[in-house]
């Protein structure tokens, strides 16, 4: 038999019982990988912000629904438990755009739409909407 470490690294052989099942070893993935914390902010407005932007300048489109300068970024979420981190952009034309209040588009820092179904209609504002 060939000395023990010139064989594979098993983690059943060094830790017997350290055996997981698939269900335990999706839950601890899930515990890792969330933190707890919501994947959107909270809903600062039911709807969209009509702003006007200029064109190549830069802004900050907050992301985590705290900010007291809607739709842009103060720097709340600094001070608040959140994993939301706000979104720099800028526009390639001077004008008008719809940029989202609710927090809750899949295409930030735009509006698409989300704010008008029912669960972000029927929720408070300042919460994180469960989404069904
Ligand atoms: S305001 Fe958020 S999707 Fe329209």
């Amino acid at each position: 038999m060939s000395p023990m470490w010139d064989q594979p690294l098993s983690l059943n052989k060094a830790f017997p019982f350290f055996s997981l099942s698939l269900l335990q070893t999706q839950v601890i993935r899930s515990w890792y990988s969330t933190s707890g914390l919501p994947n959107h902010g909270v809903i600062a407005a039911k709807q969209p912000f009509k702003v006007e932007l200029e064109m190549n300048k830069p802004y900050t489109w907050c992301a985590c629904g705290y900010s007291r300068k809607q739709p842009f970024c103060d720097g709340t979420h600094n001070s608040v438990q959140t994993k939301m981190s706000p979104i720099k952009f800028n526009v390639e034309m001077t004008g008008y755009t719809l940029l989202c209040g609710c927090k809750q588009t899949a295409n930030s820092p735009y509006c698409d739409g989300t704010h008008k179904k029912n669960w972000v209609q029927q929720a408070s504002l300042s919460t994180c909407p469960s989404r069904s």
